[in-house]
């Protein structure tokens, strides 16, 4: 009997309206586009001024539906930033999206919230547990940022990426698998939100560090680059793959020196990295599946090909996901295509 698999059935992304250039952060911060562009690799962001991540969530989950052409009988909605410490923001999503009383949860691991909710909502369909997922990655990572802080200000967008994920076997077009995922705690000073969590009624967390996102570039940056290295070796050695057979490389998409310095430590040449940071910025949990989404639209993405998805981030936590690439058109709403 073939083992039971997951694979993916529809992909969809969302971005808000409102694009901020860099020359906006240089109007009222001591920063530069040439700085924002030649450190980042970065031109303009989208914000979310009126929506929160469930509204981008649900425009994401749409898109990813109709897509897929089908239901789903669960939600994982990966997120950094819910609506409300409490409730989860998943079960209002399903509501939103009409989807009947099904199993709805968030999942926070940051910046790649996207790839362990994948493995989460993989192993579901494995384990028997669902049939079809909607897996949602979204953030509006912009409500995190200092506006004062020059470093933070210019990295960040908000957006919303999702995927529907259906049992199949693992020789299906579409079929995700192995994952590889990890973290380092000891390292979690490099880039946390201080305060507005329990920790705060025990420690004395400075005010004007509390809400805000802190961030120790560089650590993070050397991280980033050996982990997902590594990380996206791991997991394609598991497929069976050497990292050569790569067709394309999605990365979390946190700096384009960053996506470059992974491709070169794994020989691929740049026209199998997958890019699309340039004009959304780091977009925390959606970066992953907007990237699929996108460049899905734009042809970079072909049926059959291998793919490699692979996200770090806070945590320190990790992750990446193999995936043969499926036959899906994909939707986008506020994505430019071409
Ligand atoms: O999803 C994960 C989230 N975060 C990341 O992935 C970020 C990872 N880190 C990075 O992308 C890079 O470390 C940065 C882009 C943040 C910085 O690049 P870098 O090559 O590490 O910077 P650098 O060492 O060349 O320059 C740092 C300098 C500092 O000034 P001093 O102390 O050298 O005088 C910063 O204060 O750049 C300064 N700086 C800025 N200058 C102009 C920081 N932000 C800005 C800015 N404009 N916006």
């Amino acid at each position: 009997m073939v083992p039971r698999s997951a694979s993916v059935r529809g992909v969809g992304g969302y971005l808000p309206p409102r694009m901020v250039g860099n020359d906006e952060f240089a109007a009222r911060l001591d920063t530069s586009d040439e700085w924002i562009r030649s450190h980042l690799g970065i031109r303009s962001r989208r914000i979310a001024e009126k929506e929160s991540t469930s509204d981008l969530a649900v425009k994401a989950g749409n898109c990813a539906l109709e897509s897929a052409g089908t239901g789903v009988d669960s939600l994982v909605l990966a997120t950094t930033t819910p609506d409300h410490p409490v409730p989860a923001s998943a079960p209002a999503v399903a509501a939103r999206l009409g989807l009947g009383p099904v199993a709805a949860f968030d999942l926070n691991s940051a910046c790649s919230s996207f790839v362990y909710a994948l493995a989460v909502s993989a192993s579901m369909i494995v384990a028997g547990l669902a049939e079809r997922v909607l897996v949602i990655g979204a953030d509006t990572a912009t409500t995190l940022i200092d506006p004062a802080d020059r470093l933070t200000s210019v990295i960040f967008g908000d957006g919303a990426g999702a995927v529907v994920l259906e049992a199949g076997d693992a020789a299906d077009a579409g079929a995700v698998g192995p994952f590889v995922l990890g973290s380092d705690g000891g390292r979690g000073d490099l880039l946390v939100v201080p305060g507005g969590g329990s920790r705060q009624r025990k420690d004395l967390v400075p005010p004007q560090d509390g809400p805000f996102l802190r961030m120790e570039g560089r650590g993070v940056f050397d991280g980033a680059v050996a982990g997902m290295s590594a990380t996206v070796g791991k997991v394609a050695a598991q497929a069976g793959w050497r990292p050569g057979d790569i067709d394309r490389l999605a990365c979390h998409q946190a700096n384009q020196r960053i996506i470059d310095a992974v491709g070169a430590r794994l020989g691929l040449p740049p026209d199998r990295l997958l890019s699309n940071i340039e004009h959304v910025g780091n977009t925390s949990a959606a970066s992953v599946p907007l990237l699929l989404a996108e460049s899905s639209r734009r042809g970079r993405l072909a049926e059959g090909q291998r793919v490699v998805l692979a996200a770090f981030g806070a945590g320190l936590a990790w992750g990446a996901a193999a995936l043969r690439w499926p036959g899906v058109r994909a939707v986008t709403e506020g994505v430019a295509d071409g």
